[in-house]
């Protein structure tokens, strides 16, 4: 079993890279379904997640080629399956989205229900309901979703609650659907966006992507196409709170500033120097942090993605911050193991209040989701004597080359086998 190992109070300096979107990334694999020929995918992260969610596209005939660098090939000359099993879908919630692309190319699907996960229910009953707007004939049998549909029809969808999944499986199969299809509340995250602007570069008719109405008008087929995957806003956000924490400076660069504005102005209301570049961002620790009250919103408000990441900065900042998670009903998991490693959370149903500066010290702590391992690494970093990280597979997930990235920058953040 892998570990991580972190030894605090190292000043962190020189430049750490950002890669490809993992939550883009997964979104463009899956329109592989779409086209019958090449899909060129660059700047891919070589993460747990992509993995996964290329052995689910090769068990429904992907070809998947995937080359050094972060460059990923799909071809499919004919699909040998419809069906995305249980054992499949239960590892990676977002294997569901190949259900839109199912349905649209084929007529057909069978797509195991997701399950919750750590973070909470995670229904999908918004999905099914857009897909069944659009005329799909939908029914739940043993745990799995059977839809089917001769040709889906463009309709009206309205979201309740913006939803990124949702939007992105109704997106999907709109674009084959006769008729346009105007999506209302859809969410505006950048990888919904990244996701249209493939199908777009593929020959679909879409607009408005990136907004909270989006217009597609169907097409009959889509060709193949190259995309270059928009950089990881959630990795660049997770090394923007490092360098707020230990920067002297940390400059973070390859990624998107405008993607993650919400982060910057929070961690800059923190009292945190930011000099914000086309493509960078140069992050110096100030003497002391401001405790700063923030919720998460849909984007683009201040994601839920990064609520354990902030959670961490306002351990060391003085006063009393208040964190409301808006999005997901469990989402305060790290807040035990940060609490083991001294710090002052207390939680009330959705909002926790972090007192602060409280100085953390090292322990052995588990991991329990992506962005809670992400957030136990950080603490780490601050505090004083080892920090032994376990369960790392949450980690990897979604983070490439954490440790290596981090140790580069001047951290002591090692990897080992028990
Ligand atoms: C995407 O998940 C991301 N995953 C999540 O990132 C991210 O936290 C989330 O969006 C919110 O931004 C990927 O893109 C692969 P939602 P998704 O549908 O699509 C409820 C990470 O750490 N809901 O926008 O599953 C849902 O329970 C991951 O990288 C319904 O009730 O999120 C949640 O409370 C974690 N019914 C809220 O809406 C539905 O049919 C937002 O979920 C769909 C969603």
């Amino acid at each position: 079993m892998e570990k991580l190992r972190v030894e605090g109070g190292k000043k962190l300096s020189g430049k750490v890279r950002v890669g490809g979107a993992k939550n883009a990334a997964l979104p463009a694999l899956v329109a592989s379904l779409m086209t019958d020929e090449p899909l060129h995918l660059s700047n891919v992260p070589d993460v747990r997640d992509v993995a996964t969610i290329c052995r689910l596209l090769e068990h429904l005939g992907v070809g998947v080629e995937r080359k050094p660098g972060g460059e990923i090939i799909t071809n499919v000359d004919h699909l040998t399956s419809c069906e995305a099993p249980y054992d499949l879908v239960k590892t990676m919630r977002a294997s569901f989205l190949v259900l839109g692309p199912l349905l649209a190319r084929t007529g057909q699907a069978r797509v195991s229900l997701p399950g919750g996960c750590a973070i909470g229910a995670r229904p999908v009953d918004r999905h099914l309901s857009a897909l069944a707007r659009l005329g799909a004939d939908l029914r739940v049998e043993h745990g799995y979703v059977v839809a089917e549909a001769d040709r889906l029809r463009g309709a009206e969808i309205l979201f309740d609650v913006p939803t990124v999944g949702g939007t992105e499986n109704c997106l999907m199969a709109a674009t084959f659907a006769e008729g346009t299809t105007v999506i209302h509340n859809a969410a505006r995250e950048p990888e919904v966006e990244d996701l249209a602007n493939l199908l777009i570069s593929m020959g679909a008719d879409i607009e408005g992507a990136g907004t909270d109405t989006i217009i597609i008008h169907g097409v009959d087929s889509l060709d193949g196409a190259e995309h270059s995957v928009i950089p990881d806003r959630i990795e660049a956000g997770t090394y923007v709170v490092a360098g707020a924490l230990l920067g002297a400076p940390l400059e973070v660069t390859h990624c998107h500033p405008p993607h993650f504005e919400a982060v910057l102005d929070k961690v800059s209301e923190a009292g945190v120097e930011l000099t914000v570049g086309e493509s960078s961002i140069r992050v110096t620790a100030p003497e002391s942090l401001q405790s700063t009250d923030m919720k998460t919103q849909p984007h683009p408000g201040f994601p839920t993605d990064m609520q354990a990441q902030y959670m961490v900065l306002m351990t060391q900042a003085t006063g009393s911050s208040i964190i409301a998670e808006t999005i997901f009903e469990n989402r305060f998991m790290h807040v035990p193991e940060l609490s083991r490693m001294g710090a002052d959370i207390s939680i009330d149903g959705h909002t926790a209040v972090v007192r602060g500066p409280s100085p953390l010290s090292g322990a052995k702590v588990m991991a329990t989701d992506l962005r809670a391992s992400a957030s136990l690494v950080l603490a780490g970093l601050v505090a004083s004597g080892p920090t032994i990280i376990d369960r790392l597979y949450h980690l990897d997930r979604g983070y490439e080359g954490l440790a290596s990235k981090l140790s580069s920058a001047g951290a002591d953040v090692e990897r080992f086998s028990d």
